[in-house]
């Protein structure tokens, strides 16, 4: 008999999995077609544990009994995927030193202020190589300027980690240039700590993608939004796309994950032909 199956000892039964599912695609929109019940099984069990509760369906029983809680909350945070690394996929960060940064850099002279958002940001690393893109290529450029990276994710527990800005031996190996490890980060202990001035470039808040965005989120030249529409269905993608339309300068880029697109989702963005980056502009 399968893992699934009624039968199976203390692994997540079928009406266990549906109310894990509707309960992540809730409050997070992210969907857990069937057949990820192993996913749900890996990711509840160590929460599980921690509760005292030896099955993931105990878990449930809880979640049910108790209503809405902090437990609800720690299970949606549990069923998201926060992989991320330093200069993940190279070529967007490429993109941004190269072509967008000095394009809008130009645009924004008068003004002098930049707003970069680095949206379902994780632990932080993808906000913290956007401040090192700057720190490295547009320190002269910049100074003076007004410019702030907002990094922000639906979960708590990663956001913790971001600004703390800690990284272990090995996440820092991932993606992170030596010579920018030995310039921008400092030993603690046994990790590696993001320096003060990098960790005050950049601001991590709470914010669900799947909700209507609050109105005091400003308006920015640059969004990241990559590796999360990926989640989502097809009416979630569009109405998160036309909220960034909303929330884009006219002339701002927005950068989506290799396996994301705008395509055949919302016709008001044009790809811009910059090699592998997956960066998009409003058309006029
Ligand atoms: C795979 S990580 C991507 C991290 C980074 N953008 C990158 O590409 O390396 C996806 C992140 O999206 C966040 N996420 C999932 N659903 C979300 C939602 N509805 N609103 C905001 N963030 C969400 C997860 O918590 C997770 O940290």
């Amino acid at each position: 008999m399968s893992a699934l199956g009624a039968g199976a000892a203390g692994a997540i039964d079928v009406a266990e999995f549906r109310f894990i599912s509707e309960l992540v695609r809730d409050r997070s929109a992210i969907v857990l077609e069937p057949g990820k019940e192993y996913l749900a099984e890996a990711r509840l069990m160590p929460l599980a544990r921690r509760e005292g509760l030896s099955r993931v369906g105990d878990l449930v029983t809880r979640l049910k009994r108790e209503k809405d809680g902090p437990l609800h909350r720690r299970v949606v945070e549990a069923m998201t995927t926060n992989e991320t690394s330093f200069f993940r996929d190279q070529a967007p960060f490429a993109a941004l030193r190269e072509v967008v940064l000095p394009a809008l850099i130009e645009k924004r002279r008068q003004r002098r202020r930049l707003r970069i958002w680095s949206a379902a940001a994780s632990t932080g690393q993808e906000a913290y190589s956007i401040a090192m893109v700057l720190a490295e290529s547009f320190a002269r450029e910049l100074a003076g300027w007004d410019v702030r990276i907002i990094g922000t994710d639906l979960n708590a527990e990663v956001l913790e980690r971001a600004r703390e800005g800690s990284y272990s031996q090995l996440e820092v190996n991932r993606g992170l240039p030596a010579a920018m490890l030995v310039k921008y980060f400092e030993r603690a202990g046994m990790s590696w700590r993001i320096g003060s001035a990098l960790r005050e470039r950049v601001e991590f808040r709470e914010l669900n993608l799947a909700e209507r965005w609050p109105a005091s989120l400003e308006l920015f030249d640059v969004i990241f939004m990559r590796n999360v529409l990926i989640y989502f269905d097809i009416p979630t993608k569009r109405t998160i796309l036309g909220q960034v339309r909303r929330t884009l300068a006219p002339d701002g880029v927005l950068f989506l994950g290799a396996a994301e697109t705008t395509l055949q989702l919302d016709d008001h963005f044009e790809r811009i032909k910059v090699e592998r980056a997956g960066c998009y502009g409003v058309r006029p």
